[in-house]
């Protein structure tokens, strides 16, 4: 079975749940079959045809992926793999080329697993760098990246200013390891400043718009905001205050570009050291294909909390 995307619109226009003959192995690939694969905001994008690199329709969807491979040379066979990103994990099985496959080299959870591909890694590339007992700042921090970053940064002994649009989410934040968690507001600077008493040198922004611009507000002269993500669908902007009289600067970050500057053999170390650590992200909940508009509803939902993982090999029907 598999989900196939006929055009881009809205998921119930253009995606369907498919029975399918087994894809030809060529050489240099591997037959997999797919255990975990969580529905990313990148998805919602793809499906729509408003991402970068666009969905090949008809195709299958889905940016990641984990599972175990079923067919293919040593020492491959048997071993439990993360997808190429956009190979379409949404199916039961899939048939992908061995480069950009990562090999996991612990055992571990596959639904776990599935998070560390882009959450993971892009919170691991957003605090690279950073000292023992610096501080960083993030906003959109109750996300699957933010939910990483918090679990890193208290692994790294960096202190988190943690921001979210939901009150009720603070105390969650804290738990979490924030040293510091407020509501995303105007005043939240001034209030993180006078707490802190602290220069933060580094923000990480996934919201955009004002949002960016209050991060911007809280960072020392010659700070650094890595704008990643644009939750608000508005471009991320600096104060002429901040930016230009002290020196504020705004970097994006993708991990796409990473991913190719670095290649398989160092994008799969690193994840496979998270595994390591136990570093994990947070399930909501998890889906078996025939659930697929259910699962797709539960990640719009205001009521979901981690990340919505459809588990393909369950499939009911
Ligand atoms: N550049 C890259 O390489 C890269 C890699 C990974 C992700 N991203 C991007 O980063 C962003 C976050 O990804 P994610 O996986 O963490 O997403 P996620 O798990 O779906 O979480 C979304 C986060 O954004 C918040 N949020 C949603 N709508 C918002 C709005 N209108 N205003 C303010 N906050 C809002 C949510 O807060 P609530 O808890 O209040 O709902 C939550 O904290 C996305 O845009 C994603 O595409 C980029």
């Amino acid at each position: 079975m598999r989900v196939v995307q006929r055009g881009f619109g809205r998921p119930a226009d253009v995606l369907s749940l498919e029975a399918s003959a087994p894809d030809v192995l060529h050489p240099g690939q591997l037959r997999v079959q797919v255990e975990a694969a969580p529905i990313l905001p990148m998805d919602h994008l793809r499906v729509r045809g408003l991402y970068p690199l666009a969905q090949e329709t008809p195709g299958v969807p889905g940016s990641v992926g984990v599972g175990r491979v079923l067919e293919g040379p040593d020492p491959w066979l048997g071993s439990r793999v993360v997808l190429p990103m956009r190979s379409g994990s949404w199916a039961s099985e899939r048939v992908v080329p061995v480069d950009g496959t990562l090999r996991l080299t612990h055992e571990v959870d596959p639904v776990a697993a599935s998070l560390l591909r882009v959450n993971g890694l892009t919170a691991q590339a957003l605090l690279d760098g950073l000292d023992r007992g610096s501080w960083v700042a993030m906003n959109a921090a109750t996300g699957g990246v933010g939910t990483f970053v918090l679990a890193l940064a208290r692994r790294m002994g960096v202190n988190v200013v943690a921001v979210a649009r939901r009150e009720e989410a603070l105390e969650g934040l804290r738990e979490a390891g924030a040293a510091l968690a407020l509501v995303d507001d105007d005043g939240w600077p001034e209030a993180a400043r006078q707490a802190l008493g602290e220069p933060v040198h580094r923000a990480l922004d996934g919201v955009g718009g004002a949002s960016t611009e209050r991060l911007g507000a809280l960072l020392a002269d010659g700070g650094r905001i890595v704008s990643f993500g644009a939750m608000s669908r508005e471009s991320p902007r600096v104060r002429v205050s901040d930016g230009v009289y002290r020196g504020v600067l705004l970097q994006g970050f993708w991990l796409n570009r990473l991913d190719r500057m670095r290649g398989d053999f160092e994008t799969g170390r690193i994840l496979n050291r998270m595994v390591e650590l136990g570093i994990e992200g947070r399930v909501d909940s998890t889906w078996a294909l025939d659930d697929l508009h259910a699962a797709l509803e539960r990640d719009r939902s205001p009521e979901r909390r981690g990340r919505v993982v459809l588990v393909p090999g369950t499939v009911w029907s």
